[in-house]
C-alpha cells in the first residue's frame, strides 16, 4: 500500500553540514593518533559512515561490526547479539565506534566493552542521532551529530522494519504507517 513519504526532521542539507562539522572536529582531534580506525554497526550506519569517512583528512581504515537488539522492527528482542566482529586486528589501534543513533544505549554500551576486549590504544564513539530522554544506561558519547525528541526515525540508514533505509534524508514514520509490517 503507497502512503506518503516520511515527514522531514532532518533534511539532506542540514545532515551534509553536520556531516562535514564532524569529519573536521574528527581530523583535528585525531591528527596526531593514528591508526585511526572507524568501526561501523550494521547495518544502520553505511550511509552515516560512508559519508563521514570520506570528508576526514586523516589517514583511516574502516571495519564493521553487525549486532541486532530489536526483532520484527519495533518489538525489542531483549539482549544485543553479536552477528559479525571485525575482521581486522585492531590491537593498539584508535577506534571510532560509528553508530546512526543511540536510543537505549544497550547496543553501544555491549560495543564498547566488545571492542576494549581486542586491546585497542583507545575507543571513542560517534552517532548521528542521539535520543536523549531514551536512555536506560549511561554511555560516553564522544561525538553526536543532532540530539533528538523521541520519535520513530528512518532514512539515511535507519530503517523501521527494514524499510527507509535509503531515504536520502532522516524521516519520522507516519503514526498510520506504524505496525504494518
Ligand atoms: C538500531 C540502531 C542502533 C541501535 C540503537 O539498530 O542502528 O544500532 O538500534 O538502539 P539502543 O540504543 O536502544 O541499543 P538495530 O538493532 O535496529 O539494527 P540495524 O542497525 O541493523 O537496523
Ligand atoms: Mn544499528
Ligand atoms: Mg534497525
Amino acid at each position: 500500500m503507497n502512503t506518503l513519504p516520511p515527514e522531514v526532521m532532518l533534511s539532506e542539507a542540514q545532515i551534509a553540514s553536520r556531516v562535514n562539522e564532524l569529519a573536521a572536529e574528527i581530523s583535528k582531534d585525531y591528527a596526531d593518533k593514528t591508526p585511526l580506525v572507524l568501526v561501523g554497526v550494521l547495518k544502520g550506519s553505511f550511509i552515516f559512515l560512508a559519508d563521514l569517512a570520506r570528508r576526514l583528512t586523516i589517514p583511516r581504515t574502516i571495519e564493521f561490526i553487525a549486532v541486532s537488539s530489536y526483532e520484527n522492527g519495533s518489538q525489542r528482542s531483549g539482549a544485543v547479539r553479536l552477528l559479525m566482529d571485525v575482521r581486522g586486528n585492531i590491537e593498539g589501534k584508535h577506534v571510532l565506534i560509528i553508530e546512526d543513533i543511540v536510543d537505549t544505549g544497550h547496543t553501544l554500551d555491549y560495543l564498547i566493552g566488545m571492542m576494549r576486549s581486542h586491546g585497542p590504544a583507545s575507543v571513542r564513539t560517534c552517532t548521528l542521532l542521539h535520543k536523549a530522554e531514551r536512555a536506560e544506561v549511561d554511555v560516553p558519547i564522544d561525538y553526536t551529530g543532532f540530539s533528538i525528541a523521541d520519535e520513530w526515525v528512518v532514512g539515511y540508514g535507519l530503517d523501521y522494519a527494514e524499510r527507509d533505509r535509503t531515504l536520502p534524508y532522516i524521516g519520522i514514520v507516519r503514526p498510520e504507517d506504524r505496525a504494518t509490517s
